[in-house]
């Protein structure tokens, strides 16, 4: 998966929009579920993963870039912080999709935590990051 090729400001405004989505995507998913719809969440669960997975990828290859290439590594250091939430964010992805397989037992509990943690997430991005990069645009 290769990073979207769109202005820094347009690429931002795509972001935050998927910052909105993608918390009424998961509660799709666990409405599906519990209707005992097992087959049609699957792929909700799957499009949160995808989602996800271009959504970090521009983050940390575009935005971050930009600021490593603009201020340093060093300066870049709270920002590297808050990008590191990835690894966390898509092992519970990860966990979520697991977790269908084998029943679904964890797998509301998975995607509320995940959820949950998303939500402080994004809000880090959305006051720290975003408007940093946007200062330097
Ligand atoms: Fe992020
Ligand atoms: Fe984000």
């Amino acid at each position: 998966m290769k990073a979207r090729e769109l202005p820094i400001k347009e690429l931002i405004e795509k972001l935050r929009e998927e910052h909105t989505t993608l918390p009424a995507t998961i509660d799709d998913a666990v409405i599906t579920y519990k209707t005992g719809n097992l087959s049609g969440a699957f792929p909700v669960i799957a499009e949160v993963r995808e989602t996800l997975s271009q959504h970090i990828i521009d983050e940390e290859g575009v935005l971050l870039k930009f600021l490593i290439d603009k201020i340093g590594k060093d300066a870049s250091e709270p920002y590297i912080k808050i990008l590191q939430e990835h690894t966390k964010i898509m092992k519970l992805v990860e966990q979520s999709v697991e977790s269908t397989y084998t029943g679904w037992t964890e797998t509301e509990n998975d995607l509320n935590t995940l959820k949950e943690t998303l939500a402080e997430h994004h809000k880090q991005e959305e006051t720290v990051l975003y408007p940093k990069v946007v200062s330097l645009l």
